[in-house]
């Protein structure tokens, strides 16, 4: 894990420029594992150098991958097959990542061999019973430490048989443990969702040549498939990118505009939130890129209102929740938030350090046990810790550009796991942001 960093941020003046946000972190650990299960050689452009997609790609090196890196945007991987996967000597290292932990974990119960995956202080702490019971069904044998917490032993050389999964929560990382698993399963494996989540494996597992049946919310899969070698190219990462919006947003003056961001409608529920608060910001170049629609977005500075933030859209920005607690700080009347308790449970408890964070700085916040109320006002400097979560570090980098003093954010170090470019992207556009 990185040394603990602090920040010390803003105010901060108008925010002007055009910037290159890097490449979607979902779609890069995806694209890493699927290159890898294939046969032949796969080329990835776009790829994320975060903290997170280097340790899943660490880890098919230590299962007996070569992978090549001839820039930090790409990788060439020389996929080993469904079956080509070697036994590793150790435990295997996810660092912060819970899609590497939780995709991981389906795709390695279909192997031959044991393995054992663990991770940072942070990921030790999330729920993984959510993915070990239903691969269990599958017949898969994953034990994890004490409440269901990682590590995950799994126990290779089970028969896995096909099942037809009705998820109580809606995420995509069960979804494509599942299906993972799935390909190692005899028969068919469906997923069916409460809500529709992002789509990215079933998309990527078709594009390797995968014969699978999807749409919102289900998607079906036959075991024994091979994976054929492609070309995978990866958009700029909307999470990312979502920082900047509200940025921008909030700060008088500023027009920045995003490049060749991926708009994925799974991905997308923030923008919709935030038009509905005033924002402006809007599409231009928009084409298709590997599949996944992208645009420039062009935001510039708007007033904003609050608003309540329709439950349907919240798997739709499920990642964004950072950032929007902090453009409804400073919307012109409270922000609600209902239906997101999946926020308990990420890098950080989301909710729960949001709140502590702004009541920090001035500002009122009425926890719920799924949501808040963000009660908008002047926000005063004084120091926040992100609890080593990057999008929690970010959100109140963003904040502090528009504080009445400056905010010290602790323990930052993680903003490498997403977003690795973060600080020079946002000091070039204007951001007052600096180490202490
Ligand atoms: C992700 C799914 C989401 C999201 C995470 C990435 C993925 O998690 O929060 O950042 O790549 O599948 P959940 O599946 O836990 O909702």
């Amino acid at each position: 894990m990185s040394a603990v960093q602090n920040w010390r941020a803003g105010p901060g003046a108008a925010l002007r420029g055009t910037l290159a946000i890097p490449g979607d972190k979902s779609i890069s650990h995806r694209a890493v594992m699927l290159a890898a299960l294939a046969d032949g050689i796969s080329r990835i452009d776009g790829f994320l150098e975060g903290e997170d997609t280097r340790a899943t790609a660490a880890i098919f090196a230590t299962l007996g991958v070569r992978i090549e890196t001839p820039s930090s945007s790409q990788r060439i991987v020389h996929g080993v097959g469904v079956d080509g996967l070697r036994a590793p000597a150790g435990a295997l290292d996810c660092g912060n990542s819970g899609t590497g932990m939780r995709l991981l974990a389906g795709l390695l119960a279909g192997q031959t061999f044991d393995s054992v995956l663990t991770g940072d202080a942070s990921l030790c702490k999330r729920p993984m019973r959510r993915i070990s019971e239903p691969l269990a069904r599958m017949g898969a044998r994953i034990d994890t430490a004490a409440d269901g917490r990682p590590p995950l032993r799994i126990r290779g050389g089970q028969a896995l048989v096909g099942s037809d999964h009705g998820l109580e929560i809606a995420s995509a990382q069960v979804k494509s443990a599942l299906l993972l698993a799935g390909l190692y399963a005899a028969g068919d494996t469906v997923v069916r969702e409460p809500h529709p989540t992002r789509d990215y494996t079933e998309r990527m597992l078709s594009a390797f040549g995968v014969d699978i049946a999807f749409s919102p919310g289900h998607a079906r899969l036959r075991g024994g498939q091979r994976l054929v070698a492609t070309e995978v190219s990866v958009p700029a990462d909307f999470s990312s990118a979502a920082f900047f919006l509200i940025a921008a947003s909030i700060v008088p003056g500023s027009e920045l505009r995003l490049l060749q961001v991926g708009l994925n409608p799974r991905r997308t529920g923030l923008l919709a939130a935030l038009r509905a608060m005033g924002a402006d910001i809007h599409e231009e170049n928009a084409s298709v890129q590997g599949g996944e629609p992208v645009a420039d977005l062009v935001v510039r500075h708007a007033p904003l209102r609050g608003i309540e933030v329709p439950e349907a859209l919240v798997p739709d920005m499920i990642d964004e929740f950072p950032a929007l607690f902090i453009a409804a700080a400073f919307a012109n009347r409270p922000t609600v938030v209902r239906g997101a308790a999946e926020l308990r449970v990420k890098e950080s408890d989301r909710i729960g350090v949001m709140a502590a964070g702004l009541r920090t700085l001035g500002i009122r916040v009425d926890e719920t046990a799924d949501g808040a109320t963000i009660h908008p006002g002047a926000l005063q400097g004084g120091s926040v810790d992100s609890h080593g979560d990057h999008r929690i570090a970010m959100a109140f980098a963003v904040a502090a550009q528009v504080a009445t003093g400056q905010v010290d954010i602790l323990d930052v170090a993680n903003v490498a796991t997403s977003f690795p470019g973060f600080e020079v992207l946002a000091r070039g556009s204007g951001f007052a942001l600096e180490h202490r």
